[in-house]
């Protein structure tokens, strides 16, 4: 660290103790005090939070940071009543849930995800960070990085996959978005890695449930997108809602204080789930709200969320010399250390600023940069006979589905400070290219929608289909637009059944009767069960939930204007039945049905395979993969390269996929892990050769006692365009 900046860290940590010791009791509990604001409910009400309730407490610096406050205004007006009317003006910081976008929403973080582009994706969290500091936002609940196998969840949406290394990856390349090289700038906000930890496994995909994994799972495949965070500097953690393991994370000592603040080092604060300090009486774990303050406040939650334990109980707690104040310490220099970082005892109205409001909202410069990450962020899933891309000349266009004039969908389910309807939609992207096409609306699919309640579906009114296949019939090419609503993924939207919603494969299955030129554009949170479609249907197209400009990205693609280069971040299983389903699996004692008999592991109605695998993405040109070539003579840093070419006829984007597997192993490895990639663009006939270099980094794992442990030995390599197939080799090490 430079001087310079220990010179800072050193003032900081004196102003720090300065104003700790002006502070009585009261006040410095004030400061784990994170109040919902009075708009957007994000959680089940806290109980006594009313508006009046809190313009009380503001006064009394019992008040240390809001979340659900919008606007310049809105933020300067409460942000005066705490710095003009407590007694010592200790500014507030505002969270919100900005993940993926403010008011120009980019596409929904596991649609980024897709375009393993770590640049975009960090680029896209700086235009959110910009957009929100100028609404008067200090901090995002964002990113979320919890690994997930499991499509029921709704909350695959929100983070970066099933895979460690690649979401380690994004990780890393949000948290520099959203915190860019100065905090203190009104162009950057804190972020917040969520939720530590292991949130992402909850059984049966239904939100909130109970998680249970070893430590084997947790260290190496949980454990590695937050560890990148902190690497990263990211400057608070959230913890989460469920039980992992027999204790709630919100009262783990051991994964906040040993692991997180201990190991790791990490310098910043821990702000609790939306009443997640009081859940813990829910969980079997507190015996009231007292309790579970002193569970909290003991294993390193510096920050209760919404629910009001800390201040109700923590004063008395200390009275009673049942929390050391020391601990109390500990937390609010944690929580004022960020705030002084983001410049708020300097100028706490800095980033509620009307102009800049108005001058940064919507900017053109945003709205390219999230059409950028949303044409990047698609995945061709399928282009039998090449019907795609369409001609822009293309004669007998017609678009079938609610979802292609549904202009809110594309935003997602999180999407707090975005306004409806402002995403392009794919029949307004499809006008920018040309007029020639109808529009059938086909049977509405989504009755009702809305973000506190479940989307009611359309699944008995075939009013339409008539008209759709009618319609379908004299078409040259047929696009459906289908999916799910925006609300349909997200928190508490688990599914049990992820084929598509209601009435639409039913309508697919009569048009694809009378044309079978048919282009399925799929818009989806979460992976989805797609057999008859991906058998039947010619071409595929997976474009998640892009954000504003979605409807521009998707015409672009459909109309050859963008060759699509996204690759499948998450697994599609054939059915429900078979998940968890990830690439990273391992072999079992029975991978192979070896003597033509039943005993070995698989299904008796399935297939083991995936519909489509991890990694998994095509292009509308073709790319070759030729001389892998490794060096392993030093075992430090082995050397493979592989030769690419664009062997079609138009320029695209590969995303090479470097997987590795240790066949003998102390812990079993996995039958493959991604340990390296790189997107490359290629000219038609162009070659490229990409290298790759593993070191102990790579080759390594943590055993059950948290060391990393590289085990000599032969390493078998696959370098591809997806994690199905590629070229292979393998090296020892000593
Ligand atoms: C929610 C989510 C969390 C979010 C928080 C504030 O319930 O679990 O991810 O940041 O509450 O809205």
């Amino acid at each position: 660290m430079s001087n310079t900046l220990l010179i800072a860290q050193s003032t900081m940590e004196q102003e720090i103790d300065a104003l700790l010791a002006k502070m009585t009791l009261e006040e410095k509990i004030g400061q784990m005090n994170l109040y919902s604001g009075f708009y957007d409910a994000t959680g089940p009400a806290p109980e006594g939070g009313s508006a009046a309730t809190k313009y009380e407490h503001l006064r009394k610096g019992w008040v240390g940071a809001m979340l659900n406050v919008r606007g310049a205004e809105e933020t300067r007006k409460l942000q005066e009543i705490v710095v003009n009317e407590s007694r010592l003006g200790i500014p507030l910081i505002f969270g919100l849930d900005v993940i993926h976008g403010q008011k120009t929403l980019a596409p929904v973080p596991l649609a980024e995800a897709a375009s393993w582009d770590m640049e975009l994706i960090k680029k896209s969290a700086a235009i959110a960070a910009n957009e929100a500091a100028a609404e008067g936002v200090h901090w995002t609940f964002a990113p979320m990085v919890d690994i997930s196998y499991d499509p029921r969840w709704g909350r695959v949406m929100e983070g970066g996959g099933e895979d460690p290394y690649l979401g380690a990856k994004i990780a890393t390349a949000r948290v520099k978005g959203f915190q860019g090289d100065d905090l203190s700038s009104t162009t950057t906000i804190a972020a917040c890695a969520k939720h530590f930890a292991g949130y992402g496994f909850a059984e049966a995909g239904r939100d909130y449930n109970t998680v249970d994994v070893g430590t084997y799972t947790l260290y190496n495949r949980v454990f590695p997108p937050f560890k990148a965070a902190v690497d990263a500097g990211v400057k608070t953690f959230m913890n989460g809602f469920h039980l992992l393991n027999g204790e709630p994370v919100t009262g783990s000592a051991r994964l906040q204080r040993e692991i997180l603040k201990g190991k790791w080092g990490f310098d910043g604060f821990v702000v609790s789930d939306w009443g997640s300090v009081a859940e813990m009486i829910a969980h079997g774990h507190a015996k009231d709200s007292t309790h579970a303050s002193q569970i909290g406040v003991k294993a390193g939650s510096d920050m209760d969320m919404a629910s009001g334990s800390y201040l109700k109980n923590l004063v008395g707690l200390v009275k009673d010399g049942k929390i050391d104040e020391a601990n109390i310490d500990e937390a609010v220099r944690r929580i004022l250390k960020v705030k002084m970082e983001l410049g708020l005892f300097d100028d706490p109205y800095k980033y509620s600023d009307l102009e800049r409001e108005k001058e940064r909202i919507y900017h053109p410069d945003h709205q390219a940069g999230v059409l950028e990450m949303a044409k990047k962020s698609i995945v061709l899933l399928k282009n039998e006979g090449n019907l795609l891309p369409l001609s822009k000349n293309q004669k007998g266009i017609v678009v079938i589905g609610d979802l292609a004039d549904d202009k809110n969908s594309p935003l997602g389910s999180w999407r707090l400070a975005s306004e409806n309807n402002t995403a392009v939609s794919v029949l307004e992207g499809i006008d920018a290219i040309t007029k020639e096409y109808q529009f059938v609306q086909g049977p509405k699919v989504f009755l009702e929608a809305s973000f506190l309640q479940h989307v009611k579906i359309n699944e008995t009114d075939n009013n339409g289909m008539k008209e759709a296949v009618e319609a379908a019939k004299n078409a040259e090419v047929v696009v459906m637009v289908l999916g799910e609503h925006g609300f349909m993924s997200g928190e508490s939207r688990s599914r049990t059944n992820i084929d598509l919603p209601g009435l639409q494969l039913k309508l697919l299955k009569e048009v694809y009767k009378v044309n079978q030129n048919v282009v399925l554009v799929l818009m989806n949170g979460r992976p989805l069960a797609l057999p008859w479609e991906a058998e039947n249907i010619p071409s595929i197209l997976e474009t998640w939930q892009l954000g504003s400009q979605s409807g521009n990205a998707i015409a672009q693609v459909l109309f050859g204007d963008e060759n699509p280069s996204g690759k499948l971040p998450m697994t599609f299983p054939r059915s429900v039945g078979q998940v968890p389903i990830y690439y990273n699996a391992y072999s079992t004692g029975r991978p192979v049905n070896k003597e033509g008999n039943v005993f070995w592991s698989h299904y008796a109605d399935e297939e083991n395979s995936p519909l489509y695998a991890f990694g998994h993405g095509l292009s509308y040109t073709t790319f070759n993969y030729s001389d892998l070539n490794i060096n392993a003579n030093d075992s430090k840093n082995i050397q493979v390269s592989v030769t690419i070419t664009n062997s079609g006829s138009r320029a695209g984007e590969e995303v090479v996929q470097l997987y590795l597997h240790d066949p003998v192993s102390t812990l079993v490895r996995p039958v493959k892990e991604l340990k390296g990639f790189q997107k490359i663009a290629l000219e038609p006939g162009a070659s490229l050769t990409v290298s790759f270099t593993l070191t102990d980094k790579e080759l390594g794992l943590y055993n059950r006692d948290y060391e990393w442990v590289v085990e000599a030995g032969e390493f078998r390599v696959m370098v591809g365009g997806s994690s199905e197939k590629g070229l292979t080799g393998s090296f020892e090490i000593e």
